[in-house]
């Protein structure tokens, strides 16, 4: 593998799936692998499970690890080119990325949305000047539409706590006061479509996701039936992506959080989220603290998939 940004880049997820499982049982196996290489994982968001989980991932491989945020010590990036950079930006985007480059052997991005310009957004500019000018292989740490390591270590915690081969697992929308990007449910979307379980998102109108995203999975507005019979409740807030609505936040209607009445009317379904998550917003106290909740496996498989992602890109450094 040379970049990861997508589940295209791990597929067959069978494969994916049996690599993470050797990975999380012998997690210091490849301890060579990763001697005298250097990760660089470059912030422009928060983070608590990424930055942490990535860090965890590497050192397990041997590598050795630099953290840059940008925002905290770095010089301000002008990321347009053709702009007079006479205000508070003194550096461009296209000479630090292929500074940042002889410094490292693999580098880690996040760059969230800035939920601005549909387009600007969609196109993952930040991400794709890393891979077109860094000469290094680049993985995604949430980008501005997809969170791919998230959607693995999901997607492997689904694996462990399935009860039945073909789960039924729903996406559901939750309030938030602030305006989110759509990278988390994207990706999630993005990699349900891939399995051959029962996968339905439930939103309030106004909230379509990308049509690219959802495929062919069935969209539900009536929560009642989204509910009824899951397996698995995956919660997340997002921002609007339709049109002149882009980015914004319609309403923070509280029926749609996640609740023990809702959890009632499903399959005694597991509670997901990716944190960090709102309380008695998203979700009520009970339910997270409920023995049907995952977040905490959930985080804890972060650093299988940043592992088994990380691992791939070595070998392919062989
Ligand atoms: N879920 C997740 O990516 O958490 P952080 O934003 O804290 O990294």
């Amino acid at each position: 593998m040379r970049n990861f940004l997508s589940v295209k880049d791990v597929l067959p997820l069978q494969t994916a799936l049996a690599l993470a499982k050797e990975v999380k049982a012998k997690p210091f196996a490849d301890r060579e692998l990763g001697r005298d290489k250097t990760l660089l994982m470059v912030f422009f968001n928060s983070s608590l499970r990424t930055r942490l989980s990535t860090q965890k991932a590497a050192l397990n491989l041997g590598m050795n690890v630099i953290v840059l945020d940008i925002n905290q010590g770095a010089w301000k990036l002008e990321t347009e080119r053709g702009v007079v950079m006479d205000g508070d930006k003194p550096e461009h985007i296209l000479e630090a990325i292929p500074v940042m480059g002889c410094y490292c052997d693999i580098i880690g991005v996040r760059a969230f949305a800035g939920l601005q310009d549909r387009d600007y957004d969609y196109r993952e500019v930040i991400l794709n000047q890393f891979i077109q000018y860094s000469g290094k292989p680049v993985f995604s740490m949430e980008g501005a539409t997809r969170h791919p390591l998230q959607s693995f270590a999901d997607l492997i915690t689904i694996e462990e706590y399935k009860k039945t081969p073909r789960p039924k697992v729903l996406l559901t929308w939750a309030p938030h006061p602030n305006a989110l990007p759509q990278a988390v449910p994207n990706s999630f979307a993005e990699w349900m479509n891939q399995t051959d379980y029962e996968f339905v998102i439930t939103h309030p109108e106004g909230y379509e996701l990308d049509a690219e995203f959802v495929q062919g999975a069935v969209v539900e507005y009536d929560l009642e039936k989204a509910y009824r019979g899951a397996d698995f409740v995956y919660a997340k807030n997002w921002s609007a992506y339709s049109g002149a609505q882009y980015g914004k936040v319609l309403h923070d209607d509280r029926r749609w959080t996640v609740d023990a009445q809702k959890m009632a009317l499903t399959s005694n379904a597991c509670f997901m989220h990716c944190l960090p998550v709102r309380r008695n917003m998203i979700v009520t106290d009970d339910v997270i603290e409920s023995p049907a909740s995952l977040v905490i496996p959930e985080a804890a498989n972060r650093v299988v998939s940043a592992q088994t992602v990380l691992r791939e890109i070595l070998r392919g450094l062989l």
